[in-house]
């Protein structure tokens, strides 16, 4: 298995060009199978999450071309299975955002149940209360959700639980469905919007997305798209706290410093000084050793749930105590006792980690063991003194567009070393 060797201690220095979201790419290739029209979607980072969802699409009939320059080329007139099969849903559990398209378009669909995960148990119960509220016949047989609807209903959809692929998939299958839906609770997070405006690209009639409550009014058809993606905020923060652990100087180019407003709040209070552009964030810690900061995950507009490793490795050699507090998924600390394995001082309490700052942590093996802990764990690693080697990393590869070349760039001494 892949793993990263990483020797610490270089500031970093340079900037770094920001790839397109993962979270926004994969509902919207999904979103390819609400039309027989030809679609195009540009900014795709190469990850595995996205190779995933492109044989995922490929195996129900997607005729799929990788073209130049990150585009990608969908056509889905000839869909001919609407099966999400077990060994690919269980690499990756954004596989069931094919279900509210699915049955949207064909009237039915059955889609592997993504099982248990690394960070808590992620159930999938809103998707299923949500497309049934909007008539659906669902039932689950032999590890598959199986959903059926001559034509899905407008309705309204009240989550209780914010969530992000579950908002989304309501409101794919609400674009082709007959009259109103409207969903409250809905996800604010850019990455919805994104969708939305993707949808709404294609004739989708959609309003309040970005709010808590989006209303859609079905249509009997959608065009195709031609579409570019936002860039990552998830990516440009890991960036930006890199460059905040190793006292550096990093610019992120193609960004969208609107969407990082909770990330940047926080890593002023590190003592990052910060500027930002139209389209860039360069942050500039003056050599400086960070402050801790507390941190308290929520849905967005709130601090994001995919930064809180990297923060927690911040805090680790930080100056002072930090507290964070984990409040979207359960068991999302893997990262900690890993991290202890370079000297950090971590307490886990509950749903919080006490982090006591330390001056320095020294390089050692690492596990990877789901996306974002992978990133806090390669932070961790900037910094350490001597080699710190973190196996595992294609949970990195799902998220993270060569990753360890852009950290060569700005002056890392990161290298991948052969399986
Ligand atoms: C998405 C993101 C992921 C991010 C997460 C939270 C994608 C592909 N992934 O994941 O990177 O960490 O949002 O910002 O966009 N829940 C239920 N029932 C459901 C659905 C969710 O109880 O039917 C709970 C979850 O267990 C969790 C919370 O809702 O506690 C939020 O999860 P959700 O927003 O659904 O996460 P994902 O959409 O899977």
């Amino acid at each position: 298995m892949a793993r990263i060797q990483i020797t610490g201690g270089v500031p970093l220095n340079g900037t770094v060009e920001i790839s397109g979201a993962k979270n926004a790419v994969l509902p919207i290739l999904m979103a390819s199978l609400l039309t027989d029209q030809p679609c195009q979607l540009h900014g795709v980072p190469h990850l595995k999450d996205v190779t995933t969802s492109i044989e995922l699409l490929g195996r129900m009939g997607v005729l799929v071309s990788v073209g130049d320059r990150c585009a990608v080329g969908l056509d889905a007139s000839g869909l001919h299975t609407q099966v999400a099969p077990y060994d690919l849903v269980k690499t990756m559990r954004a596989s069931i955002l094919v279900l509210g398209p699915l049955l949207a378009r064909s009237g039915e669909a059955q889609v592997s149940l993504p099982g248990g995960c690394a960070i808590g148990a992620r159930p999938v119960d809103l998707h299923l209360a949500g497309l049934s509220a909007m008539g659906a016949d669902i039932t689950v047989e032999g590890g598959y959700i199986k959903a059926r609807a001559k034509r899905l209903k407008g309705a309204r959809v009240v989550l209780d639980t914010v969530t992000v692929t579950g908002t989304e998939n309501i409101l794919m299958a609400a674009t082709l469905a007959e009259g109103t839906t409207v969903i409250e609770n809905a996800a604010q997070e850019p990455e919805v919007v994104d969708l939305a405006e993707c949808l709404i690209s294609m004739g989708a009639r959609i309003r309040g997305h970005g709010s808590n409550t989006i209303v859609v009014e079905g249509r009997e058809r959608l065009d195709g798209f031609d579409y570019t993606v936002i860039p990552d905020r998830i990516e440009a923060g890991t960036f930006l706290v890199a460059a905040a652990m190793t006292g550096g100087r990093v610019r992120t180019d193609n960004v969208r410093p609107d969407t990082l407003d909770a990330v940047l709040g926080k890593l002023r209070d590190a003592g990052a000084v910060i500027t930002t552009g139209e389209d860039w964030i360069e942050l500039d810690m003056q050599g400086r050793r960070p402050r801790a900061v507390d941190i308290t995950t929520a849905p967005y507009p709130g601090f994001p749930t995919d930064m809180q490793a990297q923060f927690t490795a911040l805090n680790a050699i930080a100056d002072g105590t930090g507290v964070v507090r984990e409040n979207v998924f359960e068991n999302r600390f893997m990262h900690v006792l890993e991290l202890q394995r370079l000297g950090a001082n971590l307490l886990i309490e509950g749903n919080t980690v006490i982090i006591r700052g330390v001056e320095r942590l020294t390089g050692a093996p690492l596990m990877a063991t789901d996306l974002r802990a992978s990133a806090g764990l390669v932070l961790a690693g900037l910094v350490a003194e001597g080699d710190t080697i973190v196996d595992r990393v294609y949970h990195i590869d799902r998220g993270y567009e060569n990753i360890e070349e852009k950290l060569r760039q700005l002056g890392a001494r990161v290298r991948r070393l052969a399986a």
